[in-house]
């Protein structure tokens, strides 16, 4: 067995000893050293550009669509991110490894003379900030680069939590001047709504849930490493895993007709792949911005943010395709940053998005992604296009594949035109928009709202539309009553919810977003569905060609809720796992792999550590036998035979293909681990949201009030779509199949929202029974009429006045006397 430093020192290490951390100034040296290889890298990635190696999407290797399209800002958070993460794996290599250093500094503070690992001379200048104020020149002479390590560590139990402690007793960041992307924001306590970038949600932690910051974790990063490099080789015996494309061959495959699932609809697809738009997108490096890193051109320079994948020799699908000849898979890994502490540690990745469900897929995650969608004249408004669509964006020059005179859509996430019923539904929430800021524009109540109060209440609404059908339909198809009472997630029937907690964290885990909630990509069919045709589903990526037709987005729409959705299995469509973006023939991806991979590049801990987690449960590491004890207790034979076929040992499967294929449990559509990740999720995403939409906490200025409440619940997301595209019928529940219990209702029965009128009493007229001694007077409530929703007053209200004296031969009632009602 291959065994690498760190575990050649801690195998030597039968007691839990401490690994001693290096002084500051040894740690000082290995910022600068991993600094010094980044601008390496940095070079190279020019080198690459000015050669036309790193070329915008479109050849055979480099199509990932839109979810390559990287901020400018986590491209900022990855250049030092990166070195958080590195500076620990330098740390930890030094620790445990008899290493020499030959640096020689012009400055007395730093006189040591070190030596580095093998290769390349390189000599740097470096400013560096020893006091605050005080800055020298430094001039660091390695004499050798270190050479590109060669990972070959496994870790045992013991051994990360030895690592874990060594981390922990690493000294503070800001020691080294390295600068941190999470500093503090001030927060207005007393403003009333969401701010566009999540920020200030929690007024102890502004950061928390905020856009442009890391995913948080349920389980610790299990790198192969200890603290950046994705998981390769198998945990136990050190061995090569199976590469993603051969799981996803063996394990993947392939979704039919036969495997629908006939309760659910396709819309369950639709809305949970928007609702994940809302809430995670993981931030991809990139080569010399804004270019693309090309990972499988022979021609590129090595480099670290590559992890690309072989495609083998007998693909069932690459085989045949004589012309491509491809062996490989283009990936690229994900932006790395510290964590939201801004300590030394594991590698963590950027959520670019605010991770509330909020309706940033409606609006953005920014105020400048805001700013381009809002209507400029701030009468309340979201821009749209030609017959009420989404705001044309020809910028998207690197994904879109829309015909020469179509153009793709603008939206608040950048997928937006990755399917054509994801296009048609963003329209329909912008729409939506407009709709309820029209209602408040012609409401007499609003009639002193500014435009901006037009726009943030009607945000509110929508944002709390997308929280509503979240909660009550979408879930309910995904997890049990019994688990969603367990968790909370159930919403009220009336009254407040009142469970803010604001220690409770709201950020999306990383294994939420690159596995557990990816048991979308197993509802996908093979056909896109428009009534009156189906198309390959491959061929609609990217192209949202479709919404241009007669009737195109009420055609998207209801070929969603017309059809069923694929079960979800751990078997996928071949339209994504061997055709995804596929141009030419040959030049798809393989969305499962993908996700594999992902997780290997995020350091996921491998399935069985997340069901023992999760379930209590301990699988043996060869025991693949399904349904008992000591096994694969939650899997069917099917399921892990294929899992045996790409796995050598259970402790090395990985959380996709091991989570998806688990048997559901009861009344849910999800297993044991998937279910525990979800529902713990969605749980921090209600009980962590100030804002939720439900909630009544002290904290938040602006709850809706109980007789919004009360007017809000009836909506669903069939209504929703009823209200803004011209169909006329529709299933109650257009996440459920039509039938007999779910049948076709009349748009104009189901009921919208209420918005609470309050009735407003009339000024006093005298009845007719005054007479010289009394004036009865009464007034009524109906000023304006108030709606079922909003009641502060109710028919008539009388009063008695005096209107003479006694000595004036008139009765007196000293004052005003009300009767009822
Ligand atoms: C036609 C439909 C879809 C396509 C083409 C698609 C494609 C993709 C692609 C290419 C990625 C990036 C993979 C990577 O490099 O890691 C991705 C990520 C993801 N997908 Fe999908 N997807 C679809 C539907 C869905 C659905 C229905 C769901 C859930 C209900 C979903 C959930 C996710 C999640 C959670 C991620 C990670 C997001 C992030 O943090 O960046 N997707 N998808």
């Amino acid at each position: 067995m291959t065994v690498g430093p760190v575990r050649h020192f801690l195998q030597k290490t039968t007691t839990f000893e401490p690994i001693e951390v290096p002084s500051l100034s040894i740690i000082r040296q290995l910022k600068i050293e991993s600094e010094n290889d980044h601008k390496y890298k940095l070079n190279d990635n020019l080198v690459a550009k000015n050669k036309g190696i790193d070329t915008p999407d479109g050849n055979l290797t480099s199509m990932f669509g839109p979810h390559l399209i990287t901020k400018m800002e986590s491209v900022l958070i990855h250049e030092q991110g990166f070195i958080y993460g590195d500076i620990v794996y330098r740390a930890l290599e030094y620790a445990t490894e008899d290493v020499s250093f030959t640096t020689s500094h012009q400055t007395s503070a730093f006189t040591t003379t070190t030596e580095m690992g093998p290769t390349s001379m390189l000599t740097d200048t470096t400013e560096i900030t020893t006091t605050p104020g005080t800055t020298v020149t430094q001039t660091t002479q390695f004499k050798k680069r270190r050479k590109k390590r060669s990972i070959k560590n496994i870790l045992s139990e013991t051994d990360r939590k030895q690592i874990d402690q060594f981390i922990s007793n690493l000294p503070d960041a800001s020691l080294l001047d390295l600068p941190c992307p999470f500093t503090s924001t001030v927060c207005n306590e007393t403003a009333k709504y969401r701010t566009i970038d999540g920020s200030c949600n929690n007024l102890e932690h502004p950061y928390w849930g905020k856009s442009f910051t890391p995913f948080d974790r349920f389980l610790k990063a299990e790198y192969q490493d200890a603290s950046q490099s994705p998981r390769i080789l198998s945990k136990l015996t050190g061995n090569a895993l199976e590469g993603p494309r051969e799981i996803s061959n063996f394990v993947h495959t392939t979704s039919t007709l036969a495997d629908i699932d006939p309760a659910i609809s396709s819309y369950m697809m639709t809305f949970g792949q928007f609702l994940d738009h809302d809430i995670t997108k993981t931030a991809l490096a990139k080569g010399a911005y804004p270019f693309n890193l090309d990972c499988c051109n022979t021609n590129r320079p090595n480099n670290s943010d590559c992890f690309p994948f072989t495609i083998p020799g007998d693909d069932p699908y690459h085989r045949d395709i004589l012309q491509s000849n491809r062996r490989c898979m283009n990936f690229v890994r994900s932006v790395a940053a510290c964590d939201l502490g801004c300590n030394l540690g594991y590698r963590e990745q950027i959520n670019e998005l605010t991770h509330y469900i909020d309706g940033s897929s409606v609006y953005g995650s920014t105020v400048e992604e805001l700013d381009a969608l809002k209507d400029p004249t701030d009468n309340g408004m979201m821009l749209v296009s030609m017959d009420d669509k989404l705001p044309l964006d020809d910028s998207d020059t690197l994904s879109c594949t829309s015909d020469a005179d179509k153009t793709c859509f603008r939206a608040g996430d950048v997928r937006a035109n990755t399917q054509p019923a994801l296009s048609s539904l963003h329209t329909i929430w912008v729409r939506e928009h407009n709709r309820i800021a029209q209602h408040f524009k012609n409401s007499p109540e609003c009639y002193n709202w500014t435009g901006q109060q037009i726009f943030e209440e009607t945000r509110r609404y929508v944002a709390a539309e997308i929280q509503h059908v979240t909660y009550n339909e979408f879930l309910p198809k995904l997890l049990s009553v019994e688990i969603r009472e367990q968790f909370g997630l159930v919403p009220l029937l009336d009254g407040h919810f009142t469970g803010y907690d604001s220690t409770v964290r709201p950020m999306i885990r990383n294994s939420f977003s690159s596995a557990a909630y990816r048991m979308g990509h197993s509802l996908i069919r093979d056909k896109f569905a428009f009534p009156s045709s189906a198309f390959d589903l491959h061929v609609h990526l990217n192209k949202p060609d479709l919404l241009y037709e007669p009737s195109g987005i009420e055609r998207c729409t209801r070929g969603m809720y017309e059809n069923p959705a694929q079960t979800i299995d751990e078997k996928m469509t071949r339209e994504i796992t061997w055709k995804l973006f596929e141009t030419i023939a040959g030049n798809g991806g393989d969305l499962a792999a993908f996700n594999i991979q992902r997780g290997r590049d995020h350091g996921l801990p491998s399935y069985t550590t997340w069901l023992h987690w999760c379930t209590n449960k301990t699988v043996q590491n060869d025991n693949f036998n399904p349904g008992v004890e000591g096994g694969l207790f939650y899997h069917s034979a099917a399921a892990a035979t294929k899992l045996g076929r790409a796995y050598s040992y259970t402790c090395d499967i990985e959380l996709f293909p091991g989570g998806i294929s688990e048997e559901p449990l009861p009344g849910s559509r999800l297993g044991p681990t998937f279910t525990c990740i979800l529902a713990l999720q969605f749980r921090a995403l209600k009980y962590g949201d100030r804002f939720f939409y439900e909630g009544n906490t002290p904290l938040n200025p602006h709850p809706f009030t109980p007789q919004e409440l009360e007017g809000f619940r009836p909506i669903t997301m069939a209504k929703i779509i009823c209200e803004n595209t011209n169909i006329e019928q529709i299933p109650r529940d257009v996440f459920l199949e039509p039938s007999e219990s779910n049948p076709l209702v009349n748009c104009s029965d189901l009921p919208d929202i209420c918005f609470p009128k309050n009735g407003g009493w009339s000024d006093w007229k005298d009845s007719c029974c005054s007479n010289c001694c009394t004036r009865q007077q009464y007034r009524s409530c109906d000023n304006p009429p108030p709606n079922e929703c909003g009641k502060p007053c109710e028919g008539y209200d009388f009063r008695y006045k005096s209107t003479c004296h006694y000595g004036g031969g008139c009765c007196h009632y000293g004052g005003d006397h009300h009767d009822g009602h």
